[in-house]
């Protein structure tokens, strides 16, 4: 089963889109609808509604009812701040039909309706199915705008040729039939194995950057804005991952599916990670946790001009990480993060994954300002014991896809290395009985 999110524009073959949603609940697919203000001329949202179970949305600015929960799924407590909460979590995104004004949205990045802005933002296989009009297919400017799309992997379903809706004409830019539509959708879903690789599994991600009182009203922190660690809760929660993000101090939008235990200061989010640890199979350490703190806070707000200049006194905060690795139980995965200066960067991460018995690092050379914290990319290379993969300058939710990639080839070693073990212990424990009966 995927949640297939489907995109509903202005045409006549806007009635065949009502097939396709009820053909993808048929086989089990979560259906959620996104339709423009011009296909509603051709096909109201109440057929939709009623197909799939769950409200069909026009606008970015109309809250979801559903609160971006497909058919079959927990609506959650809280109403997911973005709008764009369907298409974070859907596993494809099919617009059919597509218009001639839509393909143009699309291949120049327009975002004026939800169906577009859902379409920038996917980070899903998106399958387009444009129909319309002969003419207006065969156009150079609609034919540019298709090689645009599909140079971007877009993956686009051809028209086939027969008649038309004008009457009397002939020629291409029938949509296909809906079968076919999700055909594709579903060869889409397949090619990249399973949608949703992480499924039954938990994840604990932490975000963000700790902040230590100096007293009521100041603090020492760092310039985390938790961006990585919402990326890597996305993307766990995008391949089926039951996600805890322990996020310190973020003041972003986190996905509606994911459970999020807000914390301030180190000892609080080594608090948080101590009770939920034990029940996680991946922890994702990719908060900026204190190194140090004043040793002695105070409650009231320090005044200027009363006595001479505080001075401030730091301690070691707990190491929450090591600790939780000591801890660990067989087949958790855990991984650090390394924010690192320099040529030395690679070498201290090594070191750090060996001393605190971790996974994997993930380090990214803070010397640079074009990436690292409060930026939306980064650089970075995953340590692990096997070897080293580097992710040059990207978004940091490719980042994340990677880091997940690497956990997801780490789980699947340490079930063969458990395999192989179980195998070899049952050879010593079948010599042993033959043994014994001898
Ligand atoms: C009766 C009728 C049929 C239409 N059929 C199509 C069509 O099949 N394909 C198409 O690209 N545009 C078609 N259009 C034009 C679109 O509805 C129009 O370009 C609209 O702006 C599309 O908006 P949208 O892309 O936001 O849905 C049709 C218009 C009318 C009035």
């Amino acid at each position: 089963m995927a949640r297939v999110l489907l995109g509903v524009s202005g045409g006549i073959a806007a009635y065949k889109a009502l097939e396709t949603a009820r053909l993808a609940v048929k086989a089990g697919h979560a259906v959620r609808v996104i339709q423009t203000d011009a296909s509603v001329r051709f096909v109201g949202t109440a057929s939709f509604q009623a197909i799939t179970g769950a409200p069909v949305l026009l606008s970015e600015l109309e809250p979801d009812p559903a609160r971006g929960a497909y058919p079959g799924e927990a609506v959650p407590d809280r109403a997911p701040i973005s709008h764009l909460a369907l298409v974070e979590r859907a596993d494809v995104y099919l617009i059919a039909p597509a218009s001639a004004n839509t393909l143009a949205k699309l291949a120049h990045g327009l975002a004026d309706n939800l169906l577009t802005t859902a379409a920038l933002a996917a980070e899903c296989p998106v399958v387009v199915a444009p129909a319309m009009n002969g003419r207006m297919y065969e156009h150079p400017a609609t034919q540019a705008n298709l090689r645009l799309l599909a140079d971007r992997d877009v993956m686009v379903i051809p028209p086939g040729e027969g008649d038309l809706a004008s009457h009397g004409e002939h020629g291409v830019g029938r949509m296909p039939e809906p079968s076919e539509l999700l055909a594709a959708c579903e060869a889409v879903l397949e090619s990249g194995a399973s949608p949703r690789p992480l499924s039954g599994l938990r994840v604990l991600v932490t975000a963000g950057g700790t902040r230590e009182p100096i007293d009521s009203v100041r603090y020492i922190g760092n310039r985390s804005s938790g961006r990585m660690g919402v990326a890597l809760a996305r993307e766990a929660a995008r391949r089926g991952a039951d996600v805890t993000l322990i996020a310190a101090n973020v003041a972003l939008a986190t996905p509606p599916v994911v459970r999020v235990i807000e914390v301030r200061s180190a000892a609080e989010l080594g608090d948080a990670c101590e009770r939920e640890f034990p029940g996680c199979d991946v922890l994702l350490m990719a908060a900026a946790v204190a190194d140090f703190r004043p040793a002695a806070p105070v409650a009231h707000k320090l005044k200027k001009d009363v006595g001479p200049v505080p001075t401030i006194e730091l301690e070691p905060t707990d190491d929450v990480l090591s600790a939780l690795a000591a801890a660990r139980r067989p087949g958790q995965v855990l991984v650090g993060f390394a924010a690192e200066h320099g040529e030395d960067a690679l070498e201290h991460a090594r070191a750090k994954r060996r001393r605190k018995g971790l996974d994997a690092v993930v380090v990214n050379d803070i010397s640079r300002s074009d990436i690292g914290f409060d930026v939306s990319e980064n650089e970075v290379t995953v340590v692990t014991a096997a070897g080293e993969r580097r992710v040059p300058r990207t978004s940091k939710s490719r980042v994340a896809a990677t880091v997940l990639d690497v956990v997801q080839g780490l789980r699947a070693a340490g079930a063969q290395r458990a395999d192989s073990k179980e195998a070899a212990d049952g050879a010593v424990g079948a010599t042993a009985g033959r043994g014994t009966r001898v």
